[in-house]
């Protein structure tokens, strides 16, 4: 919270309260103008901590205070006077509230409190609508009585702490939700997207795997404190923080990663949609087209969760099927030949689940028959219950 140099600044260690009881951490910069309307044991008392001034910045340090500052996740001006606002439009750095505002990474709220005529000022509007277009955002002023001198009602008034301390809160990240690290001492491999056989060097069988479900599940457990392996065909998606990504195009990439990957593994969820079958010799130059049909000769890729299945050395093993019909017992029987714990079902046919989407739709089949239907939900949900029976099937 950046404090300026105007009368609202006194409401400053009411905005701080706030904040602070919704357990925001703030870390509280005076302008020497501010210092003028309210005092830095004020603001300390309120802020729960010591207050950054000019003459902390100068302080001898060997940091650079204004950029510590700026690594906030939000900046909010409160009483942000008509000069504060000129030397950030300006991009200033005299002063440790100008310095900082040119460096901080997070969301910038302004908070004016001002005179009416000088607020409708060309000036100040120019300034105003100058931080607008670089992203910061305004809260008032609004109308109500103001200033010292008689002026009366009229806009320029400072908007409500509470306001203030809501308007603020909304700029910040999501809390990460805090969540049991029931998968601490996991490792779990995850193959995601689809495989893309190659006929020659620019042509290739492939399927519509968004890879969203596997990197649901790669997240899932990477939150819940697993090792986490992510195993991906291409796909639209950004290689997920603190996930070891291993990037794979055929089938053949996807056995050597995965297998590689397995050894000394708890988990395997195989989301991959492999290629049932590639070229069978694949051309080296690019094949020019020839009057009249052609036919492709393709040979089966080897069967990754089957392979795994065979010698699974206390791992658990997890697949995924698309059914169109007989879906219960087809994948009953597959999570039996392939000797899976347990495959997740789904329904290429029905509207909003299974390629492509946000949700999905499953039923967990397990060898012996038995099946749950789980409702539609995010492909998140999913992993997180996918986990839960596997952590089920572990103790
Ligand atoms: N799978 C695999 N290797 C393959 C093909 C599939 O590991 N070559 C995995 C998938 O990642 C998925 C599961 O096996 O977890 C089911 O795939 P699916 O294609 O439905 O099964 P198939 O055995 O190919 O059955 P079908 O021929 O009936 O489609």
């Amino acid at each position: 919270m950046i404090v300026g140099g105007s009368m609202a600044a006194v409401k400053a260690p009411s905005v701080l309260r706030r904040l602070r009881e919704r357990g925001a951490q703030v870390q509280v910069i005076a302008t020497a103008a501010a210092l003028e309307f309210i005092t830095e044991l004020s603001l300390a008392t309120a802020a729960g901590g010591r207050v950054a001034t000019e003459a902390t910045w100068f302080a001898a340090r060997p940091d650079a205070q204004h950029l510590t500052l700026a690594r906030a996740d939000a900046a909010v001006v409160v009483g942000a006077s008509a000069d504060l606002l000129a030397r950030a439009a300006g991009g200033h750095a005299g002063d440790l509230a100008a310095a900082t505002l040119l460096s901080v990474a997070g969301p910038v709220l302004w908070v004016p409190a001002m005179n009416e005529r000088m607020w409708h000022h060309p000036a100040v509007q120019a300034n105003a609508a100058a931080l607008r277009g670089w992203g910061h955002t305004f809260l008032g002023p609004e109308v109500g009585a103001f200033g010292t001198l008689g002026e009366g009602r009229g806009l320029g008034r400072m908007a409500e702490p509470e306001d203030i301390a809501a308007a603020t809160l909304a700029l910040l990240p999501p809390a990460p939700a805090v969540r049991a690290q029931d998968l601490a001492g996991w490792r779990v491999v995850v193959s995601a997207g689809p495989t893309r056989e190659y006929l020659d060097p620019v042509r290739f069988i492939s399927n519509p795997s968004s890879g969203k479900m596997g990197y649901a599940v790669a997240e899932e457990a990477r939150d819940r404190g697993a090792d986490v392996t992510l195993v991906s065909g291409p796909v639209q998606l950004p290689p997920p923080a603190g996930v070891r990504t291993v990037p794979i195009e055929s089938a053949l990439e996807l056995r050597d990663a995965v297998l590689d990957a397995a050894r000394g593994a708890d988990l395997v969820v195989m989301t991959a949609a492999v290629a049932d079958y590639r070229a069978a010799e694949q051309a080296q130059e690019k094949q020019a087209k020839v009057a009249g049909d052609v036919t492709v000769h393709l040979t089966p890729n080897p069967d990754i969760l089957a392979e795994l299945g065979r010698e699974k050395a206390g791992r658990l093993l997890v697949g995924f099927a698309m059914e169109t019909h007989a879906g219960i017992e087809r994948a009953a029987a597959k999570a039996a030949r392939k000797n899976a714990d347990f495959i997740l079902l789904n329904y290429p046919t029905r509207e909003g689940t299974g390629f492509g989407g946000d949700d999905n739709e499953v039923t967990l089949v397990r060898p012996d028959g038995t099946s749950e239907a789980w409702p539609r939900t995010s492909k998140r949900e999913v992993a997180r219950r996918l986990l839960d029976e596997a952590r089920q099937l572990r103790d």
